[in-house]
């Protein structure tokens, strides 16, 4: 059996993951796309054999598609999963679920109505080998409990233009989320700073931004967020615990000696360094869906927890004030 997959928005990660779904995910096949700028689908249809759709609803409701990847610009996720919500269609959603939190609550509660969970996240950093062997070094015979985590995140251009707050909902989302399922933890508390900043940061706006938060048990939190750092793609994550230390310093890159130098390259971009997540998280969704088993990865709830929490660092960039992170409970379907 294969699961036929709809891809909304071809561009930049959509293309990836239509690729991957077509040739590196075993029980996947791409059937149908769509995309506002049609002559990309169009190119893309061609390339892999699928229909190229004359808008999103067509590909939800098409006969041809068993499961829908949403990877349009962040603002459409939501209506978008809504969709597929209505029509029943398991849903692999690009992250943020959306950048305004009672959009991301509205499809955790037509999720919650439905009775079932058909959306996962694209938190693809719960899938890569380097925050999963992080997190194998926590407990008695590891490094203890996390007690404060430092996170860099680093992007050589801000992929989408400049703007501090979308900084925070479009890409510090991913430490959000990911400092969550490293901790076990839910947030108290977030604060941003701002501070000086770098030579392309344009007037008005903050980069790089530091993000504090602290978890109900009490772990610091701590993330460098720098989209116009120029140095290239960098992601990493050191953890102090009680018992040691440890250090996902560069990923799983492969470090050269030559010419008195040694150190390794860094991508332009995420496709690189988290090549190897993107598949395996299109794999376990797909292996889900044959399987009829549980979905992996992050659900509705922690798209909507990421969203709100992400707002509230946001409320913090403009008033610079500490601002309590407060959960409402969470659904049954979620536990
Ligand atoms: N998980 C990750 O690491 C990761 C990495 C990159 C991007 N993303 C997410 O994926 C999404 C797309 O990012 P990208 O870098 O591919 O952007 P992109 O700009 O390269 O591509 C977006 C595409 O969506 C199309 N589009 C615009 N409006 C649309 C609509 N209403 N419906 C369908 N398509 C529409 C555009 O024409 C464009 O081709 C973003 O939400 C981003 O946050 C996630």
């Amino acid at each position: 059996m294969t699961i036929r997959v709809g891809v909304i928005g071809t561009g930049n990660i959509g293309t990836s993951h239509a690729r991957d779904l077509a040739a590196r995910v075993a029980g996947a096949s791409v059937t149908a796309l769509y995309d506002f700028d049609t002559g990309r689908a169009a190119e893309l249809a061609a390339e892999l054999g699928a229909a190229a759709m004359p808008g999103y609803q067509e590909l939800i409701s098409s006969p041809d598609v068993d499961a829908v990847l949403i990877a349009s610009p962040d603002q459409f996720h939501a209506e978008q999963a809504l969709a597929c919500l209505a029509a029943g269609k398991p849903t692999m959603c690009e992250k943020p679920l959306a950048p305004v939190e009672e959009d991301a609550r509205a499809v955790v509660e037509a999720e919650v109505a439905l009775g079932r969970r058909l959306i996962m996240m694209g938190f693809m950093r719960r899938f890569d080998p380097g925050y999963l062997e992080l997190k194998e070094q926590f407990g008695p015979d590891g490094i203890g409990d996390p007690l404060i985590v430092r996170n860099a995140h680093r992007n050589e251009i801000a992929p989408y233009g400049l703007d501090s707050a979308l900084s925070i909902t479009n890409a510090a989302i991913h430490e959000i989320d990911i400092n969550r399922w490293l901790t076990d933890d839910e947030y108290a508390w977030v604060q941003v700073i701002t501070g000086r900043s770098g030579p392309l940061t344009p007037e008005g706006q903050h980069d790089p931004l530091f993000l504090l938060l602290q978890t109900t048990r009490g772990t610091i939190v701590e993330v460098e967020m720098f989209v116009q750092s120029q140095i290239g793609y960098e992601v990493t994550c050191d953890v102090t615990g009680g018992l040691g230390i440890a250090n996902m310093t560069d990923g799983r890159y492969v470090s050269t000696a030559a010419a008195r130098r040694r150190g390794h390259s860094l991508p332009p971009q995420w496709l690189g360094r988290f090549r190897d997540a993107y598949r395996l998280q299109l794999q376990g969704w797909i292996g889900s869906l044959l399987s009829g088993g549980d979905l992996p990865g992050a659900s509705a709830w922690d798209g909507y927890v990421g969203a709100m929490t992400a707002n509230r660092a946001v409320e913090s960039l403009r008033t610079g004030e500490r601002v309590p992170v407060v959960l409402p409970d969470r659904p049954a379907l979620y536990s």
